[in-house]
Protein backbone atom coordinates (compact mmCIF):
# COMPACT_ATOMS: atom_id res chain seq x y z
CA UNK A 1 0.00 0.00 0.00
CA UNK A 2 0.91 3.16 -0.87
CA UNK A 3 2.67 4.82 2.92
CA UNK A 4 0.68 7.89 1.65
CA UNK A 5 -2.63 6.00 2.65
CA UNK A 6 -2.34 4.30 5.54
CA UNK A 7 -3.23 6.74 8.21
CA UNK A 8 -6.64 7.08 5.91
CA UNK A 9 -6.94 3.15 5.70
CA UNK A 10 -6.19 2.83 9.81
CA UNK A 11 -8.88 4.91 10.46
CA UNK A 12 -11.30 3.57 8.09
CA UNK A 13 -10.63 -0.09 9.31
CA UNK A 14 -10.92 1.04 13.07
CA UNK A 15 -14.42 2.72 11.98
CA UNK A 16 -15.16 -0.31 10.10
CA UNK A 17 -14.52 -3.02 12.60
CA UNK A 18 -14.82 -1.84 16.26
CA UNK A 19 -17.79 -1.16 18.21
CA UNK A 20 -16.15 1.61 20.05
CA UNK A 21 -17.14 5.27 20.16
CA UNK A 22 -15.31 7.08 17.56
CA UNK A 23 -16.49 10.48 18.46
CA UNK A 24 -18.44 11.74 21.45
CA UNK A 25 -19.84 15.69 21.47
CA UNK A 26 -22.62 17.70 23.63
CA UNK A 27 -24.62 20.07 22.37
CA UNK A 28 -27.84 22.21 23.51
CA UNK A 29 -31.12 22.34 21.42
CA UNK A 30 -33.79 22.87 24.24
CA UNK A 31 -33.12 24.82 27.73
CA UNK A 32 -29.64 24.38 28.99
CA UNK A 33 -30.91 24.24 32.76
CA UNK A 34 -32.44 21.19 32.31
CA UNK A 35 -31.56 19.39 29.16
CA UNK A 36 -28.32 17.71 27.10
CA UNK A 37 -28.11 16.49 24.11
CA UNK A 38 -25.49 13.70 24.04
CA UNK A 39 -24.12 12.80 20.16
CA UNK A 40 -21.63 9.98 19.18
CA UNK A 41 -20.29 8.06 16.33
CA UNK A 42 -19.84 4.02 16.55
CA UNK A 43 -20.56 1.00 14.26
CA UNK A 44 -23.65 -0.14 16.72
CA UNK A 45 -26.89 0.79 16.03
CA UNK A 46 -28.20 1.18 19.87
CA UNK A 47 -28.61 4.88 21.03
CA UNK A 48 -28.84 4.15 25.02
CA UNK A 49 -27.49 6.42 27.41
CA UNK A 50 -27.43 5.26 31.20
CA UNK A 51 -27.15 8.08 33.79
CA UNK A 52 -27.98 8.68 37.31
CA UNK A 53 -30.12 11.36 38.81
CA UNK A 54 -28.88 13.77 41.57
CA UNK A 55 -31.90 11.05 44.40
CA UNK A 56 -29.77 8.34 43.42
CA UNK A 57 -32.52 7.07 40.60
CA UNK A 58 -31.03 5.34 37.62
CA UNK A 59 -32.57 6.34 34.18
CA UNK A 60 -32.00 4.92 30.98
CA UNK A 61 -32.71 7.24 27.70
CA UNK A 62 -33.25 6.03 24.21
CA UNK A 63 -32.05 8.16 21.09
CA UNK A 64 -32.14 7.65 17.66
CA UNK A 65 -29.12 7.37 14.84
CA UNK A 66 -28.98 8.04 10.97
CA UNK A 67 -25.98 6.46 9.02
CA UNK A 68 -22.97 8.32 7.31
CA UNK A 69 -23.28 5.63 4.53
CA UNK A 70 -20.10 6.70 2.65
CA UNK A 71 -18.52 6.08 6.15
CA UNK A 72 -20.38 3.10 7.44
CA UNK A 73 -20.90 5.06 10.46
CA UNK A 74 -23.59 5.97 12.59
CA UNK A 75 -24.09 9.08 14.23
CA UNK A 76 -26.36 8.79 17.37
CA UNK A 77 -28.57 11.61 19.42
CA UNK A 78 -30.08 11.27 22.68
CA UNK A 79 -31.27 14.16 24.45
CA UNK A 80 -31.63 13.89 28.27
CA UNK A 81 -34.29 16.18 29.81
CA UNK A 82 -35.90 17.15 32.91
CA UNK A 83 -32.61 17.15 34.15
CA UNK A 84 -31.37 19.47 37.83
CA UNK A 85 -30.45 22.92 36.91
CA UNK A 86 -26.37 23.42 37.50
CA UNK A 87 -25.57 19.66 38.18
CA UNK A 88 -22.92 17.21 37.73
CA UNK A 89 -24.16 14.20 36.13
CA UNK A 90 -22.08 10.72 35.20
CA UNK A 91 -23.19 8.72 32.40
CA UNK A 92 -22.08 5.81 29.81
CA UNK A 93 -23.39 4.91 26.62
CA UNK A 94 -24.99 1.24 26.04
CA UNK A 95 -22.92 -1.07 27.25
CA UNK A 96 -19.71 0.48 27.69
CA UNK A 97 -18.02 0.88 30.83
CA UNK A 98 -16.68 4.21 30.49
CA UNK A 99 -18.94 7.31 32.79
CA UNK A 100 -18.34 10.92 30.94
CA UNK A 101 -19.75 13.97 33.24
CA UNK A 102 -21.76 17.14 32.26
CA UNK A 103 -22.67 19.89 34.56
CA UNK A 104 -26.26 21.54 33.32
CA UNK A 105 -26.47 25.41 33.19
CA UNK A 106 -27.79 27.36 36.54
CA UNK A 107 -31.14 28.31 36.81
CA UNK A 108 -30.31 31.69 37.89
CA UNK A 109 -27.12 34.10 37.92
CA UNK A 110 -26.95 32.92 41.88
CA UNK A 111 -24.47 31.27 40.66
CA UNK A 112 -22.20 33.17 37.77
CA UNK A 113 -22.51 31.68 34.66
CA UNK A 114 -19.40 31.40 32.73
CA UNK A 115 -18.22 29.94 29.17
CA UNK A 116 -16.05 30.94 26.02
CA UNK A 117 -17.09 32.29 22.55
CA UNK A 118 -14.81 31.73 19.57
CA UNK A 119 -14.57 31.05 15.85
CA UNK A 120 -12.52 29.88 13.09
CA UNK A 121 -11.25 27.09 14.92
CA UNK A 122 -9.53 24.34 13.17
CA UNK A 123 -7.61 25.92 10.24
CA UNK A 124 -4.12 25.31 12.21
CA UNK A 125 -4.77 22.23 14.25
CA UNK A 126 -1.85 22.78 16.15
CA UNK A 127 -3.38 26.45 17.41
CA UNK A 128 -6.82 25.12 17.95
CA UNK A 129 -5.17 22.69 20.35
CA UNK A 130 -2.90 25.49 22.16
CA UNK A 131 -6.22 27.72 22.52
CA UNK A 132 -8.20 25.30 23.60
CA UNK A 133 -6.19 23.56 26.56
CA UNK A 134 -5.55 27.61 27.80
CA UNK A 135 -9.70 27.84 27.27
CA UNK A 136 -10.28 24.90 28.87
CA UNK A 137 -7.97 25.69 32.07
CA UNK A 138 -10.49 28.59 32.55
CA UNK A 139 -13.25 26.04 33.50
CA UNK A 140 -16.38 27.10 31.13
CA UNK A 141 -19.16 25.24 31.51
CA UNK A 142 -19.54 25.29 27.71
CA UNK A 143 -18.55 26.87 24.59
CA UNK A 144 -20.18 29.16 21.14
CA UNK A 145 -18.17 28.64 18.43
CA UNK A 146 -18.71 31.26 15.67
CA UNK A 147 -18.53 29.51 12.60
CA UNK A 148 -15.48 27.56 10.30
CA UNK A 149 -15.51 24.89 12.98
CA UNK A 150 -13.61 22.40 10.70
CA UNK A 151 -12.89 23.84 7.82
CA UNK A 152 -14.58 20.97 6.16
CA UNK A 153 -16.05 22.91 2.79
CA UNK A 154 -14.88 25.44 0.98
CA UNK A 155 -11.19 24.76 0.88
CA UNK A 156 -8.21 22.61 -1.08
CA UNK A 157 -8.62 19.68 0.54
CA UNK A 158 -5.62 16.89 0.50
CA UNK A 159 -6.00 13.36 -0.49
CA UNK A 160 -6.27 12.06 3.16
CA UNK A 161 -9.19 14.51 4.52
CA UNK A 162 -12.29 13.94 2.89
CA UNK A 163 -15.31 16.70 4.54
CA UNK A 164 -16.37 14.05 6.98
CA UNK A 165 -12.47 13.18 7.75
CA UNK A 166 -11.87 17.03 8.19
CA UNK A 167 -14.85 16.42 10.79
CA UNK A 168 -13.55 13.38 12.48
CA UNK A 169 -10.88 15.23 13.30
CA UNK A 170 -12.20 18.45 14.63
CA UNK A 171 -14.47 16.55 16.54
CA UNK A 172 -11.80 14.00 18.02
CA UNK A 173 -9.84 17.21 18.60
CA UNK A 174 -12.22 18.80 20.78
CA UNK A 175 -12.96 15.73 22.75
CA UNK A 176 -9.57 15.32 23.51
CA UNK A 177 -8.40 18.94 24.02
CA UNK A 178 -11.69 20.77 25.51
CA UNK A 179 -11.62 19.13 28.71
CA UNK A 180 -13.14 21.24 32.70
CA UNK A 181 -10.26 20.70 35.18
CA UNK A 182 -12.77 18.37 36.94
CA UNK A 183 -12.40 15.84 33.41
CA UNK A 184 -16.49 17.14 32.20
CA UNK A 185 -17.18 17.53 28.83
CA UNK A 186 -17.46 20.76 27.67
CA UNK A 187 -20.17 21.38 24.95
CA UNK A 188 -20.79 23.59 22.88
CA UNK A 189 -23.31 25.41 20.40
CA UNK A 190 -22.37 25.31 16.59
CA UNK A 191 -23.18 28.61 14.97
CA UNK A 192 -22.52 28.40 11.01
CA UNK A 193 -19.78 29.62 9.21
CA UNK A 194 -18.27 29.40 4.92
CA UNK A 195 -16.46 27.10 5.66
CA UNK A 196 -19.23 24.88 7.62
CA UNK A 197 -22.16 24.65 5.26
CA UNK A 198 -23.76 25.97 2.21
CA UNK A 199 -26.93 26.23 0.36
CA UNK A 200 -25.51 23.30 -2.22
CA UNK A 201 -23.69 21.23 0.78
CA UNK A 202 -25.84 20.84 3.79
CA UNK A 203 -26.60 17.32 4.29
CA UNK A 204 -22.98 16.42 6.30
CA UNK A 205 -23.56 19.48 8.31
CA UNK A 206 -27.39 18.51 9.71
CA UNK A 207 -26.53 14.59 9.70
CA UNK A 208 -23.46 15.92 12.28
CA UNK A 209 -25.30 18.17 14.30
CA UNK A 210 -29.04 17.25 15.75
CA UNK A 211 -30.73 20.09 14.86
CA UNK A 212 -34.39 19.79 15.51
CA UNK A 213 -35.32 21.11 11.95
CA UNK A 214 -32.96 22.11 9.36
CA UNK A 215 -33.18 25.87 10.47
CA UNK A 216 -29.74 27.59 12.02
CA UNK A 217 -30.70 30.63 13.38
CA UNK A 218 -32.71 30.33 16.89
CA UNK A 219 -32.10 31.58 20.59
CA UNK A 220 -31.22 29.64 23.24
CA UNK A 221 -32.84 30.93 26.52
CA UNK A 222 -30.94 30.26 29.51
CA UNK A 223 -33.76 30.38 32.04
CA UNK A 224 -34.72 34.21 32.27
CA UNK A 225 -31.34 35.70 32.75
CA UNK A 226 -29.70 34.89 29.23
CA UNK A 227 -31.06 34.60 25.64
CA UNK A 228 -28.43 33.76 23.14
CA UNK A 229 -29.34 35.15 19.66
CA UNK A 230 -27.11 32.21 17.13
CA UNK A 231 -27.43 33.56 13.43
CA UNK A 232 -26.61 32.46 10.94
CA UNK A 233 -24.79 35.32 8.44
CA UNK A 234 -25.96 33.95 4.89
CA UNK A 235 -24.35 30.56 4.50
CA UNK A 236 -27.68 28.16 5.05
CA UNK A 237 -30.55 30.96 5.40
CA UNK A 238 -30.31 34.56 3.98
CA UNK A 239 -29.47 37.55 6.66
CA UNK A 240 -32.22 39.51 4.96
CA UNK A 241 -36.06 38.30 4.75
CA UNK A 242 -37.40 35.41 6.87
CA UNK A 243 -34.77 34.96 10.18
CA UNK A 244 -34.85 39.19 10.12
CA UNK A 245 -38.26 38.90 10.52
CA UNK A 246 -37.68 36.09 13.48
CA UNK A 247 -35.02 38.21 14.86
CA UNK A 248 -36.76 41.07 15.51
CA UNK A 249 -39.94 38.53 17.14
CA UNK A 250 -37.44 36.82 19.02
CA UNK A 251 -36.00 40.20 20.44
CA UNK A 252 -39.08 41.75 21.33
CA UNK A 253 -40.14 38.76 23.13
CA UNK A 254 -37.09 38.68 25.21
CA UNK A 255 -36.97 42.54 25.89
CA UNK A 256 -37.09 42.21 29.74
CA UNK A 257 -34.35 39.28 29.56
CA UNK A 258 -31.53 41.22 31.65
CA UNK A 259 -28.65 40.06 29.21
CA UNK A 260 -28.96 39.69 25.41
CA UNK A 261 -26.52 38.54 23.10
CA UNK A 262 -25.53 37.89 19.74
CA UNK A 263 -23.46 35.36 17.70
CA UNK A 264 -22.64 34.53 13.93
CA UNK A 265 -20.01 34.13 11.73
CA UNK A 266 -18.97 37.15 9.07
CA UNK A 267 -18.56 40.53 10.58
CA UNK A 268 -21.19 43.60 10.49
CA UNK A 269 -17.68 46.18 12.05
CA UNK A 270 -14.97 43.67 10.09
CA UNK A 271 -11.28 44.52 11.11
CA UNK A 272 -9.71 42.65 7.82
CA UNK A 273 -12.41 42.39 5.12
CA UNK A 274 -13.84 45.53 3.30
CA UNK A 275 -16.56 47.71 5.22
CA UNK A 276 -18.65 47.71 2.24
CA UNK A 277 -18.52 43.54 1.41
CA UNK A 278 -22.31 42.73 0.59
CA UNK A 279 -22.85 40.11 3.85
CA UNK A 280 -21.33 42.68 6.64
CA UNK A 281 -23.78 45.56 4.89
CA UNK A 282 -26.63 43.16 4.92
CA UNK A 283 -25.99 42.42 8.31
CA UNK A 284 -25.83 46.35 9.25
CA UNK A 285 -29.06 46.97 7.28
CA UNK A 286 -30.84 44.44 8.48
CA UNK A 287 -30.11 43.07 12.47
CA UNK A 288 -28.04 46.26 13.89
CA UNK A 289 -30.84 48.55 14.20
CA UNK A 290 -32.66 45.61 15.71
CA UNK A 291 -29.65 45.56 17.85
CA UNK A 292 -30.09 49.24 18.78
CA UNK A 293 -33.68 49.19 19.43
CA UNK A 294 -34.01 45.75 21.85
CA UNK A 295 -30.56 47.25 23.52
CA UNK A 296 -28.86 43.59 22.38
CA UNK A 297 -25.55 44.40 24.88
CA UNK A 298 -22.88 42.47 22.56
CA UNK A 299 -22.76 40.86 19.37
CA UNK A 300 -19.60 38.58 18.74
CA UNK A 301 -18.26 38.30 15.03
CA UNK A 302 -15.96 36.43 13.58
CA UNK A 303 -14.73 35.26 9.83
CA UNK A 304 -11.89 38.01 9.84
CA UNK A 305 -9.24 36.26 11.75
CA UNK A 306 -8.10 38.79 14.26
CA UNK A 307 -8.59 40.78 17.10
CA UNK A 308 -11.03 43.52 17.44
CA UNK A 309 -13.54 45.42 19.77
CA UNK A 310 -15.72 48.34 18.42
CA UNK A 311 -16.53 51.37 20.44
CA UNK A 312 -19.98 51.29 21.26
CA UNK A 313 -22.34 52.04 18.37
CA UNK A 314 -25.86 53.16 17.60
CA UNK A 315 -27.68 53.97 14.46
CA UNK A 316 -23.91 53.10 12.61
CA UNK A 317 -21.99 55.39 14.20
CA UNK A 318 -19.88 55.76 17.25
CA UNK A 319 -22.03 57.04 20.56
CA UNK A 320 -21.13 56.73 24.31
CA UNK A 321 -25.30 56.56 24.51
CA UNK A 322 -24.98 53.30 22.14
CA UNK A 323 -25.06 49.80 24.26
CA UNK A 324 -23.80 47.61 21.45
CA UNK A 325 -19.97 46.32 21.65
CA UNK A 326 -18.96 44.53 18.43
CA UNK A 327 -16.40 41.50 19.88
CA UNK A 328 -14.29 39.83 17.24
CA UNK A 329 -12.62 38.67 14.91
CA UNK A 330 -12.69 34.80 14.72
CA UNK A 331 -9.06 33.73 15.49
CA UNK A 332 -9.26 31.11 17.78
CA UNK A 333 -7.01 28.58 15.65
CA UNK A 334 -6.54 30.23 12.27
CA UNK A 335 -2.95 32.40 11.60
CA UNK A 336 -4.08 35.91 12.31
CA UNK A 337 -3.87 38.78 9.67
CA UNK A 338 -3.35 41.89 9.66
CA UNK A 339 -5.71 44.93 10.40
CA UNK A 340 -6.49 48.12 9.15
CA UNK A 341 -7.72 51.04 11.13
CA UNK A 342 -11.48 51.79 10.96
CA UNK A 343 -13.60 54.70 12.42
CA UNK A 344 -15.60 52.05 14.70
CA UNK A 345 -12.73 50.19 15.74
CA UNK A 346 -11.51 50.49 19.46
CA UNK A 347 -8.97 48.03 19.61
CA UNK A 348 -7.55 45.76 16.63
CA UNK A 349 -4.43 43.24 17.05
CA UNK A 350 -3.08 40.96 14.66
CA UNK A 351 -3.59 38.07 16.96
CA UNK A 352 -5.24 34.59 18.15
CA UNK A 353 -8.05 35.15 20.49
CA UNK A 354 -11.23 33.98 22.09
CA UNK A 355 -13.58 35.22 24.75
CA UNK A 356 -13.72 34.40 28.14
CA UNK A 357 -17.72 35.92 29.45
CA UNK A 358 -18.91 35.91 33.02
CA UNK A 359 -22.10 36.57 33.72
CA UNK A 360 -23.20 38.04 37.30
CA UNK A 361 -26.54 39.64 38.57
CA UNK A 362 -24.95 42.65 38.34
CA UNK A 363 -22.53 43.27 36.18
CA UNK A 364 -20.78 41.23 33.16
CA UNK A 365 -17.03 41.01 32.08
CA UNK A 366 -15.86 39.97 28.60
CA UNK A 367 -12.44 38.90 28.60
CA UNK A 368 -10.61 38.51 25.29
CA UNK A 369 -7.95 35.26 26.13
CA UNK A 370 -4.69 35.35 23.70
CA UNK A 371 -3.48 32.12 22.33
CA UNK A 372 -1.03 31.11 25.33
CA UNK A 373 -3.94 32.47 27.58
CA UNK A 374 -3.17 35.58 28.28
CA UNK A 375 -5.50 39.00 29.08
CA UNK A 376 -5.92 40.71 25.61
CA UNK A 377 -8.55 43.18 26.87
CA UNK A 378 -11.43 43.07 29.31
CA UNK A 379 -15.29 44.81 29.40
CA UNK A 380 -18.04 45.48 31.18
CA UNK A 381 -21.79 44.87 30.72
CA UNK A 382 -24.28 45.87 32.86
CA UNK A 383 -27.54 43.68 32.71
CA UNK A 384 -30.76 45.83 31.62
FE1 LIG B 1 -15.26 32.38 7.55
Amino acid sequence: MDARFLPLFLLLSFALSSENITALYLSWYKDPTTTMTIQWHSDCDEDVIHYQRPDGQKVTSIGSHQSLSEENILIHATTLEGLEPNTVYSFQINDETTSYTFRTAPANLNTPLRFIIGGDLYLSPKLFRKMGQNLAKLDPLFAVLGGDLAYAIGRPLNLMSSPAHQWFKFLADWQETCVAKDGRLIPFLVVPGNHDIAPDDYELFFNLFAFPKKELYRAVDFGTYLSLLLLDTGHFHPIEGRQTIWLDKALEDRFQTPYLLAVYHIAAYPSYYAYDNTASKNIRDNWCPLFDEFKVQAAFEHHNHTFKKTYPLKAGSKNPAGRTLYFGDGCWGSSPRKTFPQWYLDKRARKNNAYLVELGIKSATITAIGISGEVLDTSSLNPK
